[in-house]
């Protein structure tokens, strides 16, 4: 499978596509509070969804046979829980953090987004996990230029995290993104040994590092989707679609 540059055109689509998970994003911010159940979340993105004449594209995805088809609109991981947490019925509390991944469909094309927003107060050491991650997001994007190569996202991704002594997840990562949420390349969180991908116009890709406090393992929960750091520690996630372009940084396809 090869990568698929995408068309002006096809960027247009893209951007709304985008803007759709962004806004939701947005909401969901807004909404995050100790008390909250996190079935109102899935309730919520559905509505929304519905509203703005987007199509799901987590819920019943499946990369592999060995996977069941994810039961949700979006994926909400709490603390220790890194990526595809199932929503459940679960009450947050303060001082937790809490992982929101989105992707919605808009006339065929994927938007693929991902913040982590702190519960009320929450430790010194989740405010600055939370600020490595995030820093760690923008580095790759600035890395981002066309003419370079997906090593070069890789390697500023790797430098932001490593001087904060928190782990960088490795076998999970960023993808291409188009019709498909899961195209060509994918996108690890450090370095290769090869420089990758060159990056040229119209290459789509999600950037999403994933950091944790302790150590890097991680683990597959019995619902055969939520993934959580094997040591229990805390772990962060941010993810935003971008748009490689000529002679400039990337465009941010999931900004509100
Ligand atoms: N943004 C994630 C990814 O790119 C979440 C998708 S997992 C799903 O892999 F199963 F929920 F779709
Ligand atoms: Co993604």
């Amino acid at each position: 499978m090869a990568v698929k540059l995408k068309s002006d055109d096809e960027l247009r689509v893209m951007r709304e596509a985008g803007r759709v998970v962004a806004q939701t994003l947005e909401q969901l911010r807004a909404m995050i509070r100790p008390g909250l159940n996190i079935l109102e979340i899935e309730r919520f993105v559905r509505d929304e969804f519905r509203r703005r004449g987007a199509k799901e594209t987590f819920l019943n995805y499946s990369p592999a046979p060995r996977y069941p088809p994810y039961p949700s609109n979006i994926c909400v991981s709490v603390n220790e829980q890194l990526v595809h947490g199932v929503p459940r019925d679960r009450i947050l509390q303060e001082g937790d953090i809490v992982s929101l991944d989105l992707g919605a469909t808009y006339k065929g094309y994927v938007g693929d987004a991902a913040i982590t927003v702190p519960v009320g107060r929450v430790s010194d050491e989740a405010r600055h996990l939370i600020e490595v991650t995030e820093n760690a997001l923008w580095a790759g994007i600035r890395a981002g230029r066309s003419g370079g190569h997906l090593n070069d996202i890789c390697g500023a991704i790797e430098d932001a995290i490593t001087p904060s002594g928190y782990s960088i997840v490795r076998g999970y990562g960023g993808h291409g993104v188009g019709r498909e949420m899961h195209e060509e390349p994918h996108v690890q969180n450090h370095r290769m040994r090869f420089r990758g991908t060159p990056l040229r116009p119209g290459l789509v890709l999600a950037l999403e590092p994933m950091v944790n406090v302790g150590r890097p393992e991680t683990v597959e929960c019995e619902d055969g989707w939520t993934v959580r750091t094997k040591d229990g520690s805390l772990c962060c996630h941010f993810e935003h679609t971008i748009a490689i372009r000529e002679g400039d940084e990337p465009e941010v396809l999931t900004l509100p």
